[in-house]
């Protein structure tokens, strides 16, 4: 093995060594040439590894070689490389070999064995990847495939090994006060696992703000709280009732293991005693009186049906570590203490799992009357006001994830946080050297004594939050990528180890997100010219089935309508499709169409997708994932209309004829106390016109989609 391995961004061996792009960055390269990957037919698994998986890491349910090499292989066939995938002995000319090496070669930060490490060697005619797991090969294969986008397909010559240098680096999602499809948390995995990102944190359990000031107990039992796993064990009926917006075991199942076919492990958090209230509308006495969002510890009941809570959904979680919440508990600490020792006894003990909590309240080591939290529940820290994670947490033993705010998110609006991830806080990193970049040992950028030394073994990483404050119809699921967007690479780059700077930031992700396999987050739509769909019926336009487009793109659709004498379409329970599902910024959706009755007037469907429905109601309506943007304008019948939907960046927009926009914005209800209003990005519904239950009659003139705003 090579004599300099070192975390991300060391370089090694090759003669005339450049740092190589790529996010997160990797050492590397020489100058002499560089490999196209035209010339790679073969993925070659090395026989005696194919089956091997990687224990070391959180997830119970890790791909083998083989697997993680079919995955990529599939990745290699989206760029138009295609190769077969098979087991064997040898490196050839023409392939990519994938075997194992010794993970001693490999250290993270704290010069510990990772099990995250790689090396990558480019030659003439072939590429060897060698890794300290099967999980460190497909970290190699991102890089592969990165660099392969960045080079125009070919991959520099050369030799160099990498590994991150902390073990969790990933993202959490509070999907309790806002609801994601199990596909949105699959991708969002894919899009993770291409910055080399392990871990997603998912926050299943949630209310909104409890405000105590304003609220009746009748209201706070009504105020919206939610719990996703869906169970038809009896222990927890009634915990649930929102099943459409809930997650069953095979769903939850199917997460976790796509999520870990991309080497990406889901970590379950089920909030308690604070943040409770999915809890306390169930069963009312566990409430605090003076907060019902706070469960009651004292009473006999809670720990009880906690317990029962956790033994109903363990058997779901294939992960090592399960997250207890234990956030922003405001009442008895003891109580709290004994609330979290209690749990991670019972996890222990009924599914041999670590604990995970929020930093809220510290140990005290000189005061002999408090109860501390034991030392192997790990904190993930987020506010200095809660803790001080050097002084409470490390120099404790405690082990510590660094989710300082720094990088929290609040979706479309907080008094607080930003709406997409402080990206350039990225680039302002440890006072102690001076300032330089950020990375997960720096817990505080303004004041070096709260940071422990780089290499402190207790600090497991980070993982940046974000929180649906303001609920479930602040935004709709892809606002959430796109809040995470560029925070995603650009953590990425930091919790391995890399070190891109700020300057190169946004041109590298430009080109890298032409390809991120596994994912079809931003909804784009191939197109020859800005014009994506034209469908004009008009006089002599064939009268089959077959409804041609002629933009040039062939995305031919079909209807059983029939036709008026001028060709237009009569709609009357009948259906125009599209190919089309769905598209995201930019876009303007524009139906030429007649309304001759509303036989729906609170629920009419224009034109509807795969993310979103444009509605009569009868006022102009965007409908997503359950909940109604609407206008204020109506739409007048008996009159020919051109109708435009336009998706402007983070903006939705309507206009009849020619008229000036409109448009489609959320009002947030803040705490109760007031409201906001936020814009909205909903995709463009392009797959269905008319159907049986559409609510109306008509004709439709045409149906056009541009990919420019
Ligand atoms: C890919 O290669 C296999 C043989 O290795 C061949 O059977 C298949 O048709 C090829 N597919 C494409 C799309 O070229
Ligand atoms: C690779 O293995 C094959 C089959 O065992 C053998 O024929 C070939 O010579 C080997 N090639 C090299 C470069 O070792
Ligand atoms: C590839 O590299 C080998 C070894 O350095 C050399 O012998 C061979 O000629 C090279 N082949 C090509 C096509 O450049
Ligand atoms: C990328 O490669 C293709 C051929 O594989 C070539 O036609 C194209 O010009 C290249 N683009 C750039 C930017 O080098
Ligand atoms: C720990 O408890 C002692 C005794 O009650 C108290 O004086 C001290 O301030 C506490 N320390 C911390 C860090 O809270
Ligand atoms: C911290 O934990 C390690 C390993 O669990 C142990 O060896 C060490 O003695 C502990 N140190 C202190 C100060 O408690
Ligand atoms: C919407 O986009 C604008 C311009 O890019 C940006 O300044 C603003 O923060 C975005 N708003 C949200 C809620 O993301
Ligand atoms: C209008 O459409 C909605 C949604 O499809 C349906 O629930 C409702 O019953 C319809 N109302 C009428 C009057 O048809
Ligand atoms: C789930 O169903 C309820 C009741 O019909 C509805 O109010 C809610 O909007 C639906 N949720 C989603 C995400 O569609
Ligand atoms: C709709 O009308 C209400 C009441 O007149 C007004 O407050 C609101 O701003 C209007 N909304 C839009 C989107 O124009
Ligand atoms: C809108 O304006 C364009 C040109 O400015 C014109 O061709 C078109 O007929 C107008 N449409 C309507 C419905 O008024
Ligand atoms: C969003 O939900 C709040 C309740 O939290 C409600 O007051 C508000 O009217 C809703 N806004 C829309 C656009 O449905």
């Amino acid at each position: 093995m090579h004599g300099l391995l070192r975390f991300g961004g060391s370089l090694l061996l090759a003669s005339v060594s450049v740092q190589a792009r790529g996010i997160p960055t990797i050492p590397l390269v020489d100058t002499d040439g560089k490999l196209s990957l035209s010339k790679i037919s073969s993925i070659v698994v090395e026989s005696q590894y194919a089956e091997s998986t990687d224990t070391k890491g959180e997830t119970l349910i890790p791909p083998s070689l083989r697997s993680f090499a079919q995955t990529f292989a599939e990745d290699l066939r989206g760029l138009h490389i295609n190769v077969s995938c098979k087991t064997g002995v040898n490196a050839s000319a023409g392939s990519i070999f994938l075997t194992l090496g010794e993970p001693g070669a490999y250290l993270d930060v704290a010069g510990r064995e990772s099990a995250e490490g790689y090396s990558l060697s480019v030659s003439n005619d072939s590429i060897k990847i060698v890794g300290a797991s099967p999980l460190g090969a497909w970290w190699a294969t991102r890089t592969v495939l990165q660099q392969a986008i960045l080079g125009n397909g070919t991959i520099p010559y050369g030799s160099f090994s990498d590994t991150p240098g902390w073990k969790t680096r990933g993202m959490m999602l509070d999907a309790g006060r806002h609801y994601y499809p199990p596909d949105f948390l699959i991708e969002m995995c894919a899009y993770m696992s291409f910055f080399k990102q392990n871990t997603f944190h998912v926050h299943l359990s949630d209310n909104l703000y409890n405000n105590i000031k304003i609220y009746s107990r009748e209201r706070s039992l009504d105020l919206y709280a939610r719990f996703r796993l869906w169970s038809d064990d009896d222990a927890v009926a009634g915990l649930n009732n929102y099943k459409n917006e809930s997650y069953t075991r095979e769903q939850f199942d199917e997460i976790q293991s796509a999520c870990a076919a991309r080497g990406v492990t889901i970590l379950p958090e089920i909030e308690a005693p604070g943040h409770s209230l999915p809890f306390v509308q169930w069963k009312p006495e566990l409430g605090l009186e003076d907060d019902l969002s706070l469960l009651n510890i004292s009473h006999p009941e809670t720990i009880p049906t906690m317990k029962t809570v956790w033994s109903t959904f363990l058997p779901w979680f294939h992960t090592k570590t399960v997250h207890i919440g234990a956030d922003e508990y405001t009442s008895e600490v003891n109580d709290y203490n004994i609330f979290v020792n209690s749990m991670a006894d019972h996890i222990h003990n009924e599914a041999n799992k670590s604990i995970r909590i929020w930093g809220t309240f510290p140990p005290n080591y000189t005061d002999p009357g408090y109860i501390n939290i034991y030392k192997n529940v790990s904190v993930q820290h987020w506010e200095f006001f809660e803790d001080n994670p050097l002084y409470d947490y490390i120099l404790n033993n405690y082990t510590i994830l660094n989710s300082d705010d720094t990088y929290y998110v609040v979706n479309k609006w907080s008094g607080s946080y930003p709406p997409q991830v402080n990206v350039s806080a990225t680039f302002i990193g440890n006072p102690n050297t001076g300032g330089g970049l950020w990375y997960p040992y720096v817990f505080d950028a303004h004041n070096s004594s709260n940071n422990p030394t780089r290499d402190e073994p207790l600090v497991l990483g980070e993982i940046a939050p974000l929180w649906n404050d303001y609920g479930p119809n602040a935004t709709v699921y892809s606002e959430t990528f796109y809040a995470w967007r560029r925070g995603i690479p650009a953590l990425a780059d930091k919790q391995w180890g890399g070190n891109l700077a700020a300057n190169e930031f946004d041109a590298i992700l430009e080109e890298l997100r032409t390809y991120i396999p596994g994912q079809n987050l931003e909804r784009p739509i191939p197109s020859v010219t800005s014009t994506i769909l034209d469908y004009s019926f008009d006089e002599g336009y064939p009268t089959g089935s077959a409804v041609s487009d002629r933009s040039g793109n062939g995305y031919d659709g079909n209807s059983d309508c029939s036709r008026t004498e001028k060709g237009s379409l009569l709609v009357k329970e009948c259906t125009l499709t599209t190919p089309l599902l769905s598209k995201g910024r930019d876009y303007t959706l524009t139906l030429s169409f007649l309304l001759s009755s509303l036989g729906n007037t609170t629920d009419a469907m224009l034109i509807s997708g795969l993310d979103s429905t444009l509605m009569l109601t009868p006022s102009i309506t965007l409908f997503q994932g359950g909940n109604h943007y609407r206008l204020n304008s109506t739409l007048a019948l008996n009159q020919r209309l051109d109708l435009s939907i336009i998706g402007r960046g983070n903006q939705t927009f309507a206009r009849i004829n020619n008229g000036t926009e409109e448009e489609f914005l959320t009002k947030m209800g803040i705490n109760g106390e007031r409201f906001e209003w936020g814009p909205m990005a909903i995709e463009a519904p392009v797959n269905k016109v008319g159907g049986e239950n559409a609510g109306w009659r008509g004709e439709i003139y045409a149906l056009k989609l541009k990919n420019v705003a």
